[in-house]
């Protein structure tokens, strides 16, 4: 078994698919702003205020380094920006969850904990500058993806069989 890495944007749901696969499979998951969150002893949001983005940055490409020399058999779930990490097809196959920018909004506010959802992730804090950042990095995420899974209208044990049936 290889790694499967999941990759997509913020509130897409990648945490919520990873569950459903650790349920339905053998896998492990590890995700990678856990790990930096565990490294630094403090939340993401606290991270980007205190230190700024590329601080984070570079905490994201040791998490890199580290799952490509020494993690295998699991299943990676990131944040919305690691994919940007030179070495991210060397860690496993690459699972893009894909869904339109108002559906990722509608999804987020939909949830019981929007309000939380949305204060930790910094750079959802103005929409229409995630807006851009969602067109800048869509066609950039589609050309790195093994495996595309369109999650809109799919809950996310779905997209976890969907997944599963085809890496
Ligand atoms: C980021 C996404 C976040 C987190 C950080 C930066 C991004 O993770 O890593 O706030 O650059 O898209 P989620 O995709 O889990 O929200």
């Amino acid at each position: 078994m290889k790694n499967i890495i999941l990759i997509g944007f913020m509130g897409v749901g990648k945490g919520s698919v990873a569950r459903e696969i650790v349920k339905t499979s053998s896998y492990i998951a590890l995700d990678t702003d856990d790990i930096i969150e565990s490294m630094e002893n403090r939340r993401i949001k606290k991270i980007f205020e205190e230190e700024g983005e590329a601080y984070f940055r570079n905490l994201e490409k040791s998490v890199a380094l580290w799952l490509e020399s020494s993690v295998k058999n699991t299943l990676i779930s990131t944040g919305g920006g690691f994919y940007k990490q030179e070495n991210l097809k060397q860690i496993g196959k690459v699972v893009l969850l894909d869904s339109p920018f108002p559906d990722i909004i509608a999804r987020i506010k939909a949830h019981p904990n929007a309000v939380k959802k949305l204060a930790k992730r910094p750079l959802l804090s103005d929409l229409a500058k995630a807006q851009e950042l969602y067109k800048e990095r869509t066609p950039e995420y589609l050309a790195l993806a093994d495996v595309v899974v369109n999650v809109t209208n799919k809950s996310a044990l779905e997209c976890a069989k969907e997944i599963l049936d085809k890496v």
